[in-house]
């Protein structure tokens, strides 16, 4: 039997040494406060099974990992039909990119950029007040982990509020193509809060963990999305969820992931486990450098690559 628990241990007493390479996020002002040295490691397998290492018990910013869970929100409300409005390709351009949205007439190409998370933002404002659709986010998450002590950190959204300039002018833009329902200022009020939400690794991989059990939440029972939404939700996340890093990642790590600015991975591993990593520290293309690192290296003595063993 694998030993999880001392694969986990032994990882993080190997990366720990090198926590601080990178550089921390501070285009988020807010985001530059935090010890760099950080680095948490949480793997909750589909049996129950919890095996932690390090800071992950420490909620930091999930930034864009919440692009998965406001994805699988849209299409709960709206289902294939939010397929009009985002693609569904990798972009091979950076996370804020705007250069193909006028060749492309407004359309995202995919839900994880930052431009076709606004789209879907847009899409779970439907029908809400910001504050409803904010209140939605969280209410979903706290279900998803089964833990009610998930909070937004509200100085982070306070903070990319008063600088997200370049998110502005993405959503004004798709406001031009009318490709956006809602004024730019109320979809990004929901985006800019979502993005703060405040989980530690542990909580992370919990809320994961129905993409790692054919939509199923295995911990509380939970049918959070069919066994179909599950394989292409991940299948997004392998193609597109580390922007024009994804083909590094799949090369590397070989599993579905999906990282944020403030140093997280959430990474699934299909009938097996739901990881989440934590270290501020990022690479060129805005992900988390040790953390990429503790998942090449859980796939490699797992053998659990989607692409084999
Ligand atoms: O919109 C932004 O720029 C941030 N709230 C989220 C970006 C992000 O996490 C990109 N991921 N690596």
């Amino acid at each position: 039997m694998t030993d999880l628990q001392g694969i986990v241990e032994e990882i993080h007493a190997r990366l720990s040494p090198r926590c601080g390479e990178g550089r921390v996020a501070d285009y988020i002002p807010q985001l530059a406060h935090v010890d760099p040295k950080k680095f948490g490691i949480a793997v909750v397998t589909v049996d129950g099974a919890v095996h932690l290492a390090g800071d992950a018990d420490e909620a930091f910013s999930i930034q864009s990992i919440s692009k998965v869970f406001t994805l699988t929100l849209a299409l709960g409300k709206h289902g294939e039909a939010i397929w009009k409005r985002v693609g569904r390709e990798p972009s091979g351009s950076a996370f804020n990119s705007i250069v193909q949205l006028e060749h492309e007439g407004g359309i995202p190409r995919n839900p994880f950029i930052n431009a076709g998370a606004i789209a879907i933002t847009d899409l779970v404002l439907a029908g809400h007040t910001p504050k409803e659709a904010i209140g939605e986010i969280v209410r979903f998450l706290r279900y998803l982990a089964d833990e009610d002590d998930i909070i937004i950190d509200q100085a982070v959204a306070r903070s990319e509020q008063a600088t997200g300039f370049r998110n502005f002018a993405l959503a004004n833009f798709m406001r031009s193509f009318g490709k956006l329902d809602h004024a730019a200022e109320l979809v990004l009020g929901v985006y800019f809060h979502q993005c703060a939400l405040a989980m530690s690794c542990r909580q992370l991989a919990k809320a994961g963990l129905f993409l790692a059990n054919s939509g199923t939440n295995p911990l509380t029972g939970h049918r959070v999305v069919s066994h179909l939404r599950a394989r292409r939700i991940n299948a997004l996340m392998l193609t597109c969820g580390h922007y024009d890093g994804s083909g590094d990642f799949a090369y590397r790590v070989g599993l579905p992931g999906k990282s944020g600015v403030g140093g997280g991975i959430l990474a699934v591993a299909p009938g097996k486990a739901s990881v989440a990593v934590w270290s501020p520290g990022l690479n060129e293309n805005g992900n988390s450098l040790i953390g990429s690192l503790a998942l090449e290296m859980l796939a490699a003595r797992t053998g659990w690559s989607v692409f084999g063993a």
